[in-house]
């Protein structure tokens, strides 16, 4: 497999409003439209619709929508062998879209909180013989650290965004977040201290990851990564222009630097800066998992960091363009 996706799956079920109610307020909506979605199966389907060779392992419930996921799923071409089936509800997200073409997302966990890391063990070389095994954080913490300990490499998208344990963070190759989960991890105190995306970038690289992207919409994406080894400042001519010419340079102050911790690690970071297509936004839901998804997929075929986040940046560009999370994700053609 290019891609194993270790994650979770949800009914959408979505209204579009012209605002959100405040507590103890009630607005009319639009009608209400189900979608196929849910983190983990939104990148499965963003990467098999590009051509992926892509499977999923995940838990969906006996409700109304299980068997109805599962059989979407199989029909975009993703493997499902190793999705299981558990007594009770699915996973569901209840998804305002307002006039902008925001969302705001409840999950309610079902199935997905019981995927388990006995799961992970039992699925075998499913998982450490996948070129890049894709996560997010809709199923248990313990479950996605034993993923990334199985995987050879782990993309790990830090959403909805939780507390991570160090062992996870440092599996991270890379860690993918958009400006709010970025603002997350470092805290309140670092975020406002480095309030730059190549600059949160670097400061989240600090914290143990092996490399970080972090999503920025309309703006594209940012790559931070360890200074390459060889000469001090050289890059890979492949990987496109960083920001700063190669030159690694030092965490910010403030934050826990690689030199004093991380044996091996080299100190400072390469910034690279990956634009986005201009679009017009109608629906962001999803757009962040399609460009997990199409990360991953490129990297399990060889790109380099920045090159797969570029293409990724096209991918999620692509998926605001449509209403739906899955059901806006573009096909290679389309690119
Ligand atoms: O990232 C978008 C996804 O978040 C939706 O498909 C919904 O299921 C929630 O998990
Ligand atoms: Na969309």
């Amino acid at each position: 497999m290019d891609v194993v996706v270790v994650g979770s799956v949800n009914a959408d079920l979505v209204v579009r409003v012209g605002r959100r109610p405040a507590p103890g307020e009630t607005v009319m909506g639009s009608d209400l439209d189900t979608f196929p979605g849910g983190k983990g199966a939104n990148q499965a389907v963003a990467a098999a619709r590009l051509g992926a060779d892509v499977a999923l392992l995940a838990r969906t419930g006996t409700d109304q929508y299980g068997a109805r996921l599962v059989e979407g799923l199989a029909a975009e071409g993703v493997g499902v062998e190793h999705v299981m089936e558990t007594e009770g509800a699915s996973g569901v997200a209840l998804i305002t879209v307002d006039a902008e073409g925001d969302n705001s997302i409840i999950v309610s966990p079902g199935a997905n909180a019981r995927l388990t890391p006995a799961d992970v063990t039992a699925a075998g070389d499913l998982v450490s013989g996948a070129a890049v095994v894709s996560l997010m954080l809709e199923i248990p913490l313990d479950t996605v650290t034993e993923a990334a300990r199985a995987a050879r490499r782990a993309v790990l998208n830090a959403s909805p965004p939780r507390e991570l344990p160090g062992e996870l963070l440092a599996l991270a190759d890379p860690l993918v977040v958009n400006e709010h989960e970025a603002a997350f991890l470092l805290g309140a105190a670092s975020a406002d201290a480095v309030s730059e995306p190549a600059g949160m970038a670097r400061a989240l690289l600090a914290l143990g990851p092996r490399s970080v992207v972090i999503t920025l919409g309309a703006d594209g994406a940012v790559v931070a990564e360890p200074p390459t080894a060889g000469p001090p400042g050289f890059v890979d001519a492949a990987a496109g222009a960083p920001d700063h010419a190669g030159v690694p340079e030092a965490a910010p102050g403030g934050v826990a630097a690689h030199g004093d911790g991380a044996p091996g690690r080299p100190e400072g970071a390469v910034v690279t800066v990956v634009p986005s297509p201009v679009v017009d936004v109608v629906d962001t839901t999803g757009a962040g998992d399609a460009f997990t998804g199409a990360l991953a997929w490129r990297l399990a075929l060889g790109d380099t960091l920045p090159e797969a986040a570029g293409f990724a940046a096209k991918v999620g560009a692509a998926a605001v363009r449509r209403e739906g999370a899955q059901s806006s994700y573009p096909r290679g053609e389309e690119l």
